[in-house]
């Protein structure tokens, strides 16, 4: 069993992979700069919303093999692995702000032993070229004597699922410039039995960005399939499923409606565009699916402004805050600019959320927090479905007719059956989802179509 460092071992990856290391029979020291965060960390209590997560701390606590430390005398030296699990947050450009990178390369290079080989982890989301960058920093502040190695290691993490993906991972990404490095990380995920892929450092690094890039392109080419699905007839869940079925395009991540938000698409999509344009390259791809996602936003508050005759003076019951289903992040989240469109507009807004009501409580003063579904839906002209919680789908809709002023319900995820909410007597619309087989006859003619959103 190894002895190994988390740096950023308060935030997301970093706290996954400190109770999962852990449990695995490591010994794991997590370093934070956040006191309040670590002080409560120790006491068992995860500032992070994720099943599983604080019963996995607990156990690791309780085991003595799991610890959180601000400070970096006790947590870095005399330890084989050092993981980097801190913040790469995005620049307004697009470009990836590496500070908390490089101070922390700074911190664990100035504490390596002498006469000790230690290996760095690079868990962080970070640019093409990091590992590089990591390493000279590295080296910059090392003692004579000491031996460092960095490895590129990319998480592939879900919020919501981090735990289940931290242990049942599709595939391990090591990349380095030593083989042997590569292969003792390797050894401390044998246990998960994944398969392993050795590579150099920039291709392990972009096979990440390539990852994410890729499914948000899946998203949003569905979600251009949708409008078109809309606008000519036909079913965009029936298109989805019909295209899915061939195993060369698959099932999954196709889900039309808002899009995609959290704090990994939007922001990884947008560094790789930016790399690409710093390479002197033409990124249109990338830039297509960001404009995409964006409009939905916009698409989705104009067919609320269309379908109430204006916004002016409406009551909009919003059900859903966080960026998706069983978390309580609202980073990028659709409902942050559908809410704004709809209050620029002059609606009164009403928002409900399983998870996420106290962080948006802080960010959207104007908007009123309900107690639940038919709390937010009283005296409403519309309900807008912006996250697809399951909670919703098993609301009481003749309940909810009879809380509402109007009768109207947008459903940005597709996630209601149409059938429950109009046998209740209530308007239904959800995105992509046209007459099938009604094809206007304009289009067989070769007239203009003007599109119905
Ligand atoms: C994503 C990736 O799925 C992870 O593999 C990756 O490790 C992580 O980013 C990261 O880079 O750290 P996450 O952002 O947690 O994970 O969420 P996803 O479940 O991928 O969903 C992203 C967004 O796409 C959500 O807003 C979701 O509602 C939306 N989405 C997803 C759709 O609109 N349609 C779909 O079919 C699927």
């Amino acid at each position: 069993m190894s002895a190994i460092c988390i740096v950023g071992g308060s935030g997301y990856v970093g706290l996954g992979y400190a109770t999962a290391l852990a449990e695995l029979g490591h010994e794991v020291v997590a370093l934070d700069v956040a006191a309040d965060r670590v002080a409560a960390l120790n006491e068992g209590h995860s500032p992070i919303f994720e099943p599983g997560l604080e019963e996995l701390l607990r156990r690791g606590l309780g085991s003595g093999r799991l610890r959180f430390t601000t400070d970096a005398d006790d947590a870095i030296p005399g330890r084989a692995f050092v993981f980097l699990c801190v913040g790469t947050p995005a620049l307004s450009n697009g470009e990836t702000d590496m500070r908390q990178v490089r101070s922390a390369a700074i911190t664990i290079g100035q504490r390596l032993r002498p006469n000790q080989r230690t290996i760095v982890v690079n868990k962080s989301t970070m640019p093409i070229g990091s590992a590089d960058l990591v390493t000279q920093l590295l080296a910059e502040h090392v003692r004579d004597g000491a031996e460092v190695a960095v490895v590129a290691n990319p998480e592939f993490l879900r919020e919501g699922a981090a735990l289940h993906d931290i242990f049942h991972p599709d595939r391990i990404v090591l990349g380095a410039s030593d083989r042997q490095a590569a292969e003792a990380v390797a050894a401390l995920y044998a246990p998960l039995g994944a398969p392993v892929l050795i590579t150099d450092r920039r291709s392990a690094e972009m096979v990440k960005y390539a990852a994410n890039a890729f499914l948000a392109t899946k998203i949003s080419f569905i979600n251009e399939v949708a409008q078109v699905c809309e606008a000519l007839g036909a079913d965009v869940l029936t298109v989805a499923e019909g295209i899915g079925a061939d195993p060369r395009i698959g099932p999954r991540f196709l889900q039309a409606g808002l899009g995609f938000g959290g704090s990994c698409f939007p922001k990884d999509v947008g560094a790789l565009a930016h790399m690409a344009d710093a390479a002197g390259l033409h990124p249109q791809l990338l830039r297509a699916v960001l404009d995409i996602n964006l409009d939905l936003r916009r698409r989705f508050v104009a067919k609320a402004e269309r379908s109430l005759d204006g916004l002016d003076g409406r009551t909009i019951a919003v059900w859903g805050l966080a960026f998706k289903e069983d978390t309580d992040d609202l980073r990028e989240s659709p409902a942050l600019d559908v809410i704004g469109g709809l209050l620029e507009r002059g609606a009164v807004v009403r928002a409900y959320d399983p998870a996420a009501m106290a962080k948006a409580a802080r960010l959207m003063p104007a908007v009123t927090m309900a107690a639940d579904p038919y709390a937010a839906a009283g005296g409403a002209d519309a309900i807008l479905i912006v996250t697809p919680w399951k909670e919703f789908a098993g609301v009481d809709f003749g309940r909810i007719a009879g809380v509402m002023r109007g009768d109207l319900i947008l459903d940005g995820r597709n996630l209601l059956d149409p059938e429950a909410v109009t046998g209740a007597g209530l308007r239904y619309a959800g995105v992509g989802r046209g007459r099938t087989g009604a094809v206007p006859s304009a289009i067989l003619s070769g007239a203009p179509v003007v599109s119905r959103d």
